[in-house]
């Protein structure tokens, strides 16, 4: 089955997906978060499902998850874990009945580049007045130690209106918009890893950029090889750094009235 377009990374690195972002425990921290925030008795909706890993850590937390990914490839392994309760779709364009969800979660997706205003303007619709969205963003924080301010510019030449940005500064106004009101965030836990300047720039320059699904060509990719020149000059290029950031759910809530 062929991927939309723009999903064709995401089918590249489906094998090595889950090892490569932390694997189990990374899905296992991430449903410890969120199940308290959902209710086990209505089902779930996991919209960029992806290789279902997360939800897979849901179910076994007594959640019934249904999931959505553009990604032909990253689905063929949420089958395996989720069976038939996955479908290809467009966060944008939901095979959702409107009004028919209690809640539904997304983690790492809306860094990706999906269009955020569909995608919100969807999730207003299929919810329930009351409903809940909750998400959980790849750069809700950005580290500002001396890596951080290297990528964080690169990020923001790279990225001026701020499209792959996902933290609460960039979706609440999104959500806003479409009458989910932003409620704040909820099961915050540290995390803390560790990195070079010189592993940074070797991840960078290998296209490892922004978990792969952010690839650069043309001018953009002198911009990144300037970005890693300057993190191979920092001092002690090849001491790790220790970043402190937080994983974190996000939590908008559908208005019980909106008027547009
Ligand atoms: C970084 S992965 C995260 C997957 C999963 N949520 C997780 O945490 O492991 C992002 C996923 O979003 C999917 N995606 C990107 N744009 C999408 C869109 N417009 N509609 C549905 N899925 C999309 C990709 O195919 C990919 O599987």
């Amino acid at each position: 089955m062929p991927s939309a377009p723009g999903t064709a990374e995401f089918d590249d690195i489906a094998p090595v997906y889950d090892d490569s972002r932390g694997g189990t425990a990374r899905a296992a921290g991430f449903a410890d978060q969120l199940a308290p925030l959902l209710d086990s008795e209505r089902w779930v909706l996991d919209i960029g499902v992806g290789t279902g890993i997360v939800a897979a850590e849901l179910t076994e937390r007594g959640h019934t998850v249904f999931g959505v990914d553009l990604s032909a490839g990253m689905l063929a392994r949420a089958r395996s874990r989720l069976g038939r309760r996955v479908a290809v779709a467009d966060a944008g364009r939901l095979p959702v009945r409107t009004a028919s969800v209690t809640q539904a979660v997304s983690t790492w997706l809306l860094h990706t580049g999906p269009d955020r205003r569909a995608v919100f303007g969807e999730v207003a619709r299929i919810l329930r007045p009351g409903g809940r969205y909750l998400v959980i963003p790849a750069r809700g924080m950005r580290p500002v130690d001396d890596i951080g301010r290297i990528v964080n510019e690169l990020e923001d030449r790279l990225d001026p209106a701020g499209s792959r940005q996902d933290g609460p500064q960039s979706l609440a106004p999104v959500a806003a918009e479409h009458g989910l009101v932003y409620e704040g965030t909820a099961s915050e836990r540290p995390t803390s890893f560790e990195v070079s300047p010189q592993q940074m720039a070797r991840s960078l320059s290998e296209g490892g950029l922004f978990t792969g699904a952010w690839k650069v060509s043309g001018e953009d990719v002198e911009i990144v090889q300037q970005a890693c020149e300057r993190l191979r000059a920092l001092p002690d290029p090849a001491v790790p750094r220790v970043r402190e950031m937080s994983d974190f759910v996000m939590v908008f809530t559908r208005a019980r009235r909106h008027h547009r």
